[in-house]
């Protein structure tokens, strides 16, 4: 059988050998007697040439001038080592002399749009690909260095997600996501005919992994895609997306939630800073500035916070110190939110309004010019504001023991404490209009000796767009779903 050679192995240290290469034909040209081709593989190039000559016939110089880009090859060469340098493929050092090559799958002649179209910076002058055009071919699309990167970041996040809940002991579970009423209560919720019944596809695994821990595990994860039946055409909305949920009981306070949310965001941070590759070919595209998660001293001095530093320390460790209060991200009381806005805004607004997506921005950068960072928490929201399941706080029951997270001044993260008590929970559904009798498995879930608990809720896309300052979430998508979409 043929061993194959990687075009990302290729260097002068082969000078002289053959070798058999299937790559994707990124460019050829022809001229007189000579044939170039790139071939490409993913991030990886070389240059290939063949000389009609003595031990070149000339069919096969013209056969390689022909060959539609794209098309994925299998070519046997000879490892050439060059003089001056090939700065336009990633293997600088060595071309490929031809012998043979053999098309395994050829692309189409004329191409929906090419990947230089699809690699095209957002400022770039002339005329650009219309990103809907690139998503109605998006298997092209990915083939771009950048949103290939895209990926390879969103699976880290994945990753580093897990590997931080695991290690803290908590369990991955899948809940379902065809159910019989809505996971979060009010519109937004996609219908399923099933079986003669009404069913709905979950809006989060929020009641289900209520109920595994109320099983006993205790602390659990999960992750899953969510669907919204939103008609929100907006930058950082999707139908579906994939769900990043934790939840877990707690002793004394909800706040041992949001230790865990804070050390696993400043872990997860921390660990995708070493992925320079990929970062650098998304900013080769898409120019986002570095997150800033640094606490400065003066920070620090105001809030008794501290600094997430850039070795990543063991989860454990991380957990000690934001414990020990060593390491704290920023946690700004909702109403001092409100009161930052307020120096700001004409029509100043209430402790216990909503603040909506434009003051959201705003906060974001009020406080990245007080406090030096993207990356803040905001809890003791409204009650109007949350779901009915949110406990209230015990000395305020206008506010509730939860909290969002943001990054950029958009939120990435929210969650909070869950009422156990079922009374308290028909009672604040009731207050909300929301009516419980489909759930009543839910509520009686609570019945039978419940543990205090509190978790949270992430979409993994907005984690991805926000950490790399993209301007559209459906660029973190991999086949986006939005209320215009729903092919590929
Ligand atoms: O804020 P949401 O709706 O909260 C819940 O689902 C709760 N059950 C979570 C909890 O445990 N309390 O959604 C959680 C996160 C948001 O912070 C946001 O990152 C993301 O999911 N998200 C969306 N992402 C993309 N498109 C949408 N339409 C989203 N809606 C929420």
């Amino acid at each position: 059988s043929v061993v194959f050679t990687d075009v990302a192995n290729l260097n002068a240290s082969l000078d002289g050998q053959q070798v058999t290469v299937r790559a994707r034909v990124h460019t050829t040209r022809k001229k007189g007697k000579l044939a170039f081709a790139v071939l490409r593989d993913n991030t990886d190039s070389v240059q290939a040439m063949a000389a009609a000559g003595d031990d070149t016939p000339k069919e096969l110089v013209d056969f390689i001038g022909q060959i539609p880009c794209e098309s994925i090859v299998d070519v046997v060469a000879v490892v050439s080592k060059v003089e001056a340098p090939i700065t336009s493929t990633s293997q600088t050092d060595v071309e490929l002399k031809i012998l043979k090559i053999h098309v395994v799958s050829e692309a189409l002649r004329v191409l929906p749009y090419t990947i230089e179209d699809a690699a095209r910076r957002e400022d770039a002058e002339g005329i650009k690909i219309n990103f809907d055009t690139r998503l109605a071919c998006r298997w092209m699309d990915l083939r771009s260095q950048a949103a290939n990167a895209i990926f390879k970041i969103q699976s880290r996040v994945g990753q580093y997600f897990r590997e931080f809940l695991i290690d803290q002991d908590f369990t991955e579970i899948h809940s379902p996501k065809m159910i019989s009423t809505a996971s979060e209560g009010g519109a937004g919720v996609f219908k399923l005919g099933y079986f003669g019944r009404d069913a709905y596809l979950a809006q989060s695994p929020q009641l289900y992994k209520q109920m595994a821990v109320q099983g006993d595990l205790k602390r659990v994860f999960e992750v899953g895609p969510v669907f919204r039946a939103e008609n929100s055409n907006t930058h950082r909305h999707l139908t579906e997306f994939v769900g990043l949920d934790m939840e877990m009981a707690i002793n004394e306070h909800y706040y041992e939630v949001l230790d865990v949310a804070e050390a696993l965001f400043g872990f997860m941070f921390v660990k995708l800073l070493k992925h320079t590759k990929e970062l650098e070919a998304i900013r080769a595209q898409y120019t986002f500035e570095d997150l800033v998660f640094q606490v400065t001293p003066e920070t620090i001095a105001e809030l008794g916070i501290g600094i997430i530093d850039e070795n990543v320390p063991s989860t454990d460790e991380y957990l000690a110190r934001i414990h020990n209060r060593e390491r704290r991200m920023i946690r700004i009381p909702y109403a001092k939110c409100i009161a930052l806005l307020n120096t700001i805004l004409e029509n100043k607004l209430e402790e216990t309004e909503d603040i909506n997506t434009a003051n959201e921005k705003l906060l974001g950068t009020l406080i990245k010019k007080r406090y030096g960072v993207d990356w803040f928490i905001s809890d003791r929201f409204p009650s109007a504001c949350r779901p009915f399941y949110t406990m209230p706080c015990p000395d305020d029951e206008r506010f509730t023991n939860s909290y969002d997270m943001f990054i950029r001044g958009e939120e990435i993260s929210s969650g909070a404490q869950r009422i156990h008590d079922p009374e308290l929970l028909l009672a604040r559904a009731k207050s909300l209009n929301v009516d419980l009798t489909p759930i009543k498995d839910y509520v009686d879930s609570f019945r039978l000796g419940a543990w205090p608990h509190g978790g949270f809720g992430v979409g993994l896309e907005r984690v991805a767009m926000l950490y790399l300052g993209l301007s559209n979430i459906r660029y973190a998508s991999l086949f986006p779903r939005d209320p215009q979409r729903i092919t590929p």
